[in-house]
């Protein structure tokens, strides 16, 4: 009876709306679902084992074998260098400390911030770039290729490389989801593969610039590595693959999430188009309503955990589910409305805890710029697909395409 439940939401046909799914679970709000998972639903019980130290996000603690793809053999980043997303403290706060002094204090960081100029001619460059407004696939021509300009700027990565690196990048993030039936040893071997050749081309790129340093992060990780209380350099491209895969497959599922959103709700779309200064609480609620992370299948309990009525054991996997969390009727009012005017919006969309997300800053700008330039900008718009055809990814959610259309584009 339990385990359909999960089934169901990695089944493709539930991508598009799987958010009743989500209020059949939260009646249980930690779910054992007999094949050694543990699978968490609801905010309050999510946000306090995202602080618990008992449970770690570094798979090799796991010694209960799960039944989704997921378990320690099978997983193909195991024999290769870790990425501080998936190590605890001291390792995690170590790499995660020395990133941050290239891209600045966590609120504003100095980067983002020195960015906004240029990002703001890049939306201006793709919208002016779009040839006919009767038929606009926004993914295409918007979504994706803002983000990577983004983050290749960010890191110093060569915007044209992007056609080398994109499947490896897609390889490494369509890891992350859980998927059963799928055969394992070819999963990891094509993880691996992936893995390989961006380790190596960032490598390269990282040589490069430690001949050569240019103003970009790659640079300061080139510069950080090597020396004592530093980066190796192993972990400088360990790190440089993290920020480059993270950078640019989840903002643009904000962004398209976003459009798709406020086309449903043209009363927001067109207060948005008026006032800009209304994207800040907007991507906000954005984060809580569709967060492009729905699912964090990546824990593992090391010691017994007692919650929700349940005590979860040493070893076990732990699901956590913010998807589902950010839409918990005893956490918000009214949880399933888009409401940007939301007076608390303590979403889950970017995680909470040590392993908050590390580019919600740089997410952030460019989903605030992104849609209120797109509100301004296309004149009467509107869905030609509801709901678009979406990727198959469950983990990180979000529309394959989004093929819209509007009358000018001024
Ligand atoms: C971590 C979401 C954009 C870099 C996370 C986590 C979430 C998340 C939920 C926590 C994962 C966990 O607890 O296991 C998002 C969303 C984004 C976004 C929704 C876009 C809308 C970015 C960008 C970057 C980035 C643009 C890079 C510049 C990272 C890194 C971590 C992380 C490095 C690992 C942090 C750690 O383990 O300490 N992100 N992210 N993210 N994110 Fe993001």
């Amino acid at each position: 009876m339990t385990q359909p439940l999960i089934r169901q939401i990695l089944d493709y046909d539930n991508r598009a709306n799987p958010y009743p799914l989500y209020a059949e679970l939260r009646k249980t709000p930690v779910l054992h679902d007999g094949g050694g998972t543990y699978v968490v639903s609801t905010y309050w019980e999510i946000l306090s084992l995202l602080h618990d130290p008992r449970l770690s996000s570094d798979r090799r603690r796991r010694t209960v074998r799960d039944v989704y793809g997921l378990s320690q053999e099978e997983d193909g980043a195991s024999n290769l260098p870790t990425p501080f997303l998936r190590l605890d403290p001291p390792e995690h706060d170590r790499l995660r400390t020395i990133t941050n002094r290239s891209f600045g204090p966590p609120h504003s960081p100095r980067r983002v911030h020195e960015m906004r100029g240029e990002l703001e001619a890049v939306v201006t460059g793709l919208i002016d770039g779009i040839e006919d407004a009767g038929r606009i696939d926004l993914v295409e021509q918007f979504s994706y290729p803002f983000p990577v300009t983004a983050i290749c700027r960010l890191l110093g990565v060569p915007r044209e490389d992007e056609a080398r690196f994109h499947t490896w990048a897609d390889t490494i993030a369509a890891s992350l989801d859980p998927m059963p039936g799928e055969d394992p040893t070819e999963r990891n071997r094509r993880t691996r593969d992936a893995q390989l050749q961006l380790g190596g081309y960032l490598a390269g790129l990282l040589e490069e610039r430690r001949r050569k340093p240019g103003d970009d992060m790659l640079s300061e990780l080139a510069a950080a590595s090597g020396a004592v209380d530093t980066l190796s350099t192993v972990e400088a491209i360990t790190t440089a693959a993290l920020l480059l895969i993270a950078g640019h497959e989840t903002t643009v599922n904000l962004i398209t999430n976003g459009m798709l959103t406020l086309l449903r709700n043209p009363q927001v779309l067109r207060r948005l188009s008026e006032d800009p200064r209304l994207a800040v609480p907007l991507v906000e609620e954005l984060l809580r309503f569709e967060p492009p992370v729905q699912l964090l299948p990546n824990r593992t309990a090391v010691a017994d955990i007692d919650i929700g009525g349940v005590t979860i054991p040493t070893g076990a996997a732990v699901w956590l589910v913010p998807g589902s969390g950010n839409r918990d009727p005893q956490r918000f009012a009214d949880p399933d409305r888009f409401d940007p005017d939301r007076e608390d919006i303590e979403h889950l969309g970017f995680g909470s805890g040590i392993h908050i997300c590390f580019g919600a800053p740089l997410a952030r700008q460019e989903t605030q710029l992104a849609l209120s330039h797109l509100a301004r900008r296309l004149h009467n718009p509107r869905l030609l697909e509801d709901p678009p055809p979406y990727r198959r990814n469950a983990v990180l959610r979000g529309p394959r395409h989004l093929p819209i259309a509007c009358d000018d584009i001024r």
